[in-house]
């Protein structure tokens, strides 16, 4: 039985909190909402809690997890040592979502970093997880609470969608705000890599620390890495297609592939901005709407939970465009939206 446990978002009541932290203590699972989205918690020392926790999402063992801490004082038994880089960065960007990758102390047990001698650390800012965190007085580790595979929950009904019955509790304090997870930061390598673009961009990274790189960036006029060399990380259950181009090429390119997919009887799921839904008007699609053209923010903190309602809705497969831009938190949506499709295909200028 998975417990349900509600608090106001921004005052969260302590006595409502002090069972959570009570199970984490004790080695249980609780999920829980942080400002990017729910994570799935527990106690980051004990290795057997921890495993318990790969089987209830059904993760492999070879993805490592990012330890949840209230304050900074607490990080110092969790690392070996500290890169001059990372004190910066913490005053700067901590709480938030910005999770540093940094060299492991002994005590984290090698169950949390999947075998590395690095450990992903962060300090959340959502009042419910720092208040869960300070009540419990643990290192919490804790992905994103949803089963392997499957988008990272918003909401709490996504995470009982995906784990009910397999853990122990969930504290609900509605949507989360931002919608993606954090932006990972290598501290451990020169010079210190994106491992996974987020909400603390590589601008605002960059503006602290000029030589913050991205991890394996596509050069520009790089062939498309094959559908088949995807990471497919964040999939919906239907197949998505990614148009990628310019806006008006794109978005007749949207509209075609869904009139030719109804006319062979199948069902489609649109994701769809604004902008889009003139060119879908008449066609009966299943449209997730998730936001003006213009706004990133909008667009990531619903592009989870429009997966879900076409995965919902039982679509054969999705459509979607790819957003022009990928500067500030675009370069995020573009990363998700990738990782949740099985095909990319390029149109118009971007043939070429
Ligand atoms: O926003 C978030 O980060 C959410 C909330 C719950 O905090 N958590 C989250 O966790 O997204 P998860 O487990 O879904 O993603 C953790 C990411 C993975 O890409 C993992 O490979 C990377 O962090 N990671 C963790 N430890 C690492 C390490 N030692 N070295 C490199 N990457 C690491
Ligand atoms: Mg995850």
């Amino acid at each position: 039985m998975t417990l349900v446990v509600r608090v106001d978002r921004d005052r969260p009541d302590p006595s409502a909190l002090a069972p959570a932290a009570d199970c984490l203590r004790r080695g249980g699972l609780v999920a829980f909402p942080t400002e990017t989205v729910y994570g799935l918690g527990v106690h980051a020392l004990n290795r057997e809690a921890v495993l318990k926790l790969f089987e209830a999402k059904g993760r492999p063992a070879d993805d490592p997890l990012i330890v949840h801490i209230a304050e900074f004082t607490a990080i110092t038994p969790l690392i070996e040592s500290m890169p001059e880089a990372a004190g910066m960065l913490a005053a700067r960007f901590w709480p938030g979502p910005l999770t540093l990758v940094l060299p492991r102390g002994r005590h984290v047990p090698l169950e949390v970093t999947a075998g590395l001698d690095t450990v992903a650390v962060r300090i959340p800012s959502h009042p419910v997880a720092r208040a869960l965190l300070t009540a419990a007085a643990i290192p919490v580790a804790a992905p994103s609470a949803n089963l392997f595979s499957r988008p990272s929950p918003t909401r709490a009904a996504h995470v009982l969608e995906d784990l009910e019955g397999r853990i122990d509790m969930v504290v609900d304090a509605g949507a989360t705000d931002v919608g993606v997870e954090s932006t990972v930061l290598d501290l451990t390598v020169t010079p210190p890599q994106i491992l996974r673009p987020g909400a603390i961009t590589l601008e605002t990274l960059q503006a602290v620390l000029p030589s913050v790189d991205v991890a394996n960036p596509r050069a520009p006029g790089t062939p498309m890495p094959s559908p088949g060399l995807l990471p497919t990380h964040y999939a919906p259950r239907a197949p998505m297609t990614l148009f990628q181009g310019e806006a008006a090429a794109t978005r007749d390119a949207l509209a075609e592939a869904a009139r030719h997919a109804i006319a062979s009887g199948r069902r489609v799921g649109v994701i769809a901005s604004a902008g889009d839904l003139a060119v879908l008007s008449g066609l009966p699609v299943v449209v997730a709407e998730i936001g003006p053209d213009d706004s990133a923010n909008a667009m990531a903190a619903r592009l989870y939970g429009a997966l879900r309602e076409l995965d919902a809705a039982e679509v054969d497969l999705i459509v979607a465009r790819e957003p022009p831009r990928h500067d500030g938190l675009w370069r995020a949506l573009r990363d998700r939206l990738r990782r949740a499709a099985a095909h990319l295909v390029a149109v118009g200028a971007a043939r070429r």
